[in-house]
C-alpha cells in the first residue's frame, strides 16, 4: 500500500472498468466516422492565451479553473480545460480554410478543470467531442444535435432532455447585453461583489451563476430570444424546423446560456434528471467568431462535447451493461519447456482466429496452471502435451467441464463453435 495517494478530483480507470470506456470510445468513433468526421489529436497543454482569448476571460473556467503553470523558459502554459480552442488553433495553423470546404473533426481525451469535485464532476475528466468549421447554415446545427442523439441512442440511452436556445450574433447581442446590464443594475444591491464584477465584464455570465439569489433574479431577466435580429431569428427557426422534421423532441430554454464566451446563435445541452446537480451530459453550440478572435478569417464553427464520466455513471444507474463482445480466452497448460514451441506456434494461429491466449508457466505444476486458468476466467484450456504423434489436441471447456479430443486438421472447424 502506498502512502502517496491521488490528488483530489482525479481517478484511475482500472482494467475491470476499461471495457465500458473502450466500448463507448469505439461507438463514438463509429458514429462520428459514419457522418464523415475524422479524428484529430491536439496537445494536452497549450499556451494559456489560447483559452483566455477563446474560452473567454469572463468565464469561470478561465478565471478560476485552469491548471496554469510556467515552463522552464517562463512561458505560461495551461492543461486544456476543453477541446474546442485547440481544434480551432490547429485549423488555423494548418490553413485548412484555404481548401474552402467544411472541416469535420472529432476528438476523445482528457480535459482539466480545477472545480470542486463531486459526483459527476472531476478535475481530470474525459470528453468526446466534434467540431465543424466552415458551415454557416442551420443544417449543421441540426446535424450535430442529430449525431449526439444517434450516439446516445446507440448506447441505449433515451428519455434525455434536449434544451436549445439562441444567443444571437455580434450584431444583435450588444442590445441584449445592454438590456441585461440595465436589469441587473436595477437590482445590484442584491448582487455579491463577484457578481457585480461579472455584471461589469459580461452580464451574460450572471445567467449561468449557480447562486440561489441570482437564480431567482434570473426569472425576470430579459431573454436573448427577444433581441434576435432577423437573420438570427430565421436561423433559429430553421434549426427548430429541421429538428421537428426529424421528430426530435426538444425544449426551447431561454435561460440556457452555457458558460463559455465564444458562443453565438444556437446553444444546446442534453441532460438527464438522474444525475443530480451535474445533469448535463452534452453541451455545445455555434461559435461563428472564434476563428476571427484568433486572428483568422471569418469562418463559422460549431460543435459539442460529451462528458464520458457522466455518461458512464448514467449507464450504470440505468443498469445498462454494454461490453465489447469479448474474445474467448484460451489457456495453454504447459507441462514442460519442451512443449512451449508447440504452444507458441498454435497461439499465433489462434490470435489470427480472434481468440485471446494465455500461455501457462511450465515452471509451475499443471494443477496450479489449471487453477490460474479458472481464476482469470479462461473459457478453454488446451492440453499441449496431448498433441501426440496422432496430431490430436485435448480441449476443455471450463464453463461446461466438457472435454474433447480434436484432430488438428479439424481444429479450424472446432474453433468456429468456440467463438
Ligand atoms: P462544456 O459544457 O464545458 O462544453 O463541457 C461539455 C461536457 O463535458 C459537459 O456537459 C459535461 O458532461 C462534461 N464536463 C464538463 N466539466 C466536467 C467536469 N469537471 N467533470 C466531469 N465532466 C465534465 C465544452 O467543453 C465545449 N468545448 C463544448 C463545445 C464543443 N462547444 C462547441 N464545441
Amino acid at each position: 500500500m502506498t502512502n502517496i495517494g491521488l490528488p483530489r478530483g482525479v481517478q484511475d480507470i482500472m482494467p475491470e472498468e476499461v471495457d465500458i470506456w473502450q466500448f463507448i470510445e469505439e461507438t463514438a468513433r463509429e458514429i462520428f466516422e459514419s457522418y464523415n468526421y475524422k479524428e484529430i489529436r491536439t496537445p494536452i497543454f497549450e499556451f494559456t492565451e489560447l483559452f483566455v482569448k477563446g474560452t473567454g476571460d469572463t468565464t469561470d473556467i478561465v478565471i478560476k479553473e485552469m491548471y496554469t503553470f510556467l515552463d522552464k523558459k517562463g512561458r505560461s502554459l495551461t492543461l486544456r480545460p476543453e477541446g474546442t480552442p485547440g481544434v480551432v488553433r490547429a485549423y488555423l495553423m494548418n490553413k485548412i480554410y484555404s481548401n474552402n470546404i467544411p472541416w469535420k473533426v472529432y476528438y476523445i481525451g482528457p480535459m482539466f478543470r480545477y472545480e470542486r469535485p463531486q459526483a459527476g464532476r472531476y478535475r481530470q475528466f474525459h470528453q468526446l467531442g466534434i467540431e465543424v468549421l466552415g458551415i454557416k447554415d442551420p443544417i449543421a446545427d441540426f446535424e450535430i444535435i442529430k449525431i449526439a442523439l444517434d450516439f446516445l441512442q446507440r448506447l441505449k440511452l433515451s428519455n434525455l432532455e434536449i434544451d436549445i436556445n439562441s444567443l444571437g450574433c455580434i450584431k444583435c447581442r450588444p442590445y441584449y447585453k445592454e438590456a441585461l446590464k440595465e436589469y441587473f443594475f436595477s437590482v445590484q444591491e442584491e448582487l455579491s461583489e463577484i457578481d457585480k464584477d461579472r455584471l461589469k465584464r459580461n452580464p451574460l455570465r450572471l445567467l449561468d451563476s449557480k447562486d440561489e439569489n441570482i437564480i431567482k433574479l434570473k426569472e425576470k431577466a430579459p431573454q436573448s430570444l427577444d433581441y434576435l435580429c432577423e437573420e438570427c431569428k430565421e436561423h433559429f427557426e430553421k434549426v427548430k424546423n429541421y429538428l421537428d422534421m426529424d421528430n426530435i423532441n426538444y425544449k426551447v430554454n431561454p435561460k440556457l446560456v452555457r458558460g463559455l464566451d465564444y458562443y453565438t446563435r444556437t446553444v444546446f445541452e442534453i441532460s438527464t434528471n438522474l444525475l443530480g446537480a451535474q445533469n448535463a451530459i452534452v453541451g455545445g453550440g455555434r461559435y461563428d467568431n472564434l476563428v476571427e478572435t484568433y486572428g483568422g478569417p471569418s469562418i463559422p464553427g460549431l460543435g459539442f462535447a460529451i462528458g464520458m464520466e457522466r455518461l458512464i455513471i448514467l449507464l450504470s444507474k440505468l443498469g445498462i451493461n454494454l461490453k465489447n463482445k469479448d474474445k474467448k480466452l484460451i489457456y495453454f497448460l504447459i507441462p514442460e519447456d519442451k512443449y512451449l514451441k508447440t504452444a507458441i506456434d498454435l497461439s499465433q494461429y489462434l490470435i489470427e482466429k480472434k481468440f485471446k491466449i494465455n500461455i501457462g508457466n511450465p515452471n509451475t505444476s499443471l494443477k496450479n496452471q489449471l487453477k490460474i486458468a479458472n481464476k482469470i476466467g479462461a473459457d478453454y484450456v488446451f492440453f499441449v502435451d496431448s498433441i501426440t504423434n496422432e496430431n490430436k489436441i485435448k480441449i476443455k471447456n471450463l464453463s461446461t467441464g466438457e472435454e474433447k479430443i480434436i484432430p488438428l486438421n479439424e481444429l479450424s472447424l472446432e474453433l468456429e463453435t468456440m467463438i
